[in-house]
């Protein structure tokens, strides 16, 4: 019988086509996590995460006698300093009346950022 095997590919299809699209979204709930939700901003580690991000971004010029702008990046204290200069914060989100920081290449990622921006909220812990 002709008409019911259509129908019966018809369902097998529509099925399918339901399940690639259900697939589809679990994949991007899970790049979601990856780059949104999964950063992580309780008890951020000085150490392990701040100093990191900084010696990867800002040492090479915040470092040393002829550090620019005379702000240094290279410890605890420096860091500390240079956030309560007042300059940093609005420096790395690239805010109007700041200078972009980096100056060139790629911005901080929001995930870092954030985790900056944790950190001086949990009271900048040389932790
Ligand atoms: C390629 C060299 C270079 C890098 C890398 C760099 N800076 Fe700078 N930074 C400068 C120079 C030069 C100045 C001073 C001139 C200016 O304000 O543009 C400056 C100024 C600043 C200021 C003062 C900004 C203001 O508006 O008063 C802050 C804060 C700062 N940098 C933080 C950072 C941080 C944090 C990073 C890393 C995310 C970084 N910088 C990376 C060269 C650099």
């Amino acid at each position: 019988m002709a008409l019911p095997t259509t129908k019966r590919l018809l369902i097998s299809i529509s099925f399918l086509a339901l399940m690639s699209l259900s697939l589809n979204s679990c994949y991007k709930d899970n790049e979601e996590d990856l780059y949104g939700n999964n950063c992580q901003t309780s008890n951020v580690s000085f150490s392990a995460t701040i100093q990191p991000v900084l010696n990867a971004n800002c040492v090479s010029c915040h470092s040393g006698a002829g550090a620019s702008a005379g702000i240094r990046l290279s410890n605890h204290s420096e860091v500390s300093a240079a956030i309560d200069g007042g300059r940093f914060i609005g420096a790395i989100k690239h805010q109007g009346g700041f200078s972009a920081m980096p100056p060139s290449g790629p911005k901080l990622t929001t995930c870092q950022i954030s985790q900056i921006e944790a950190w001086v909220a949990q009271g900048k812990p040389n932790n």
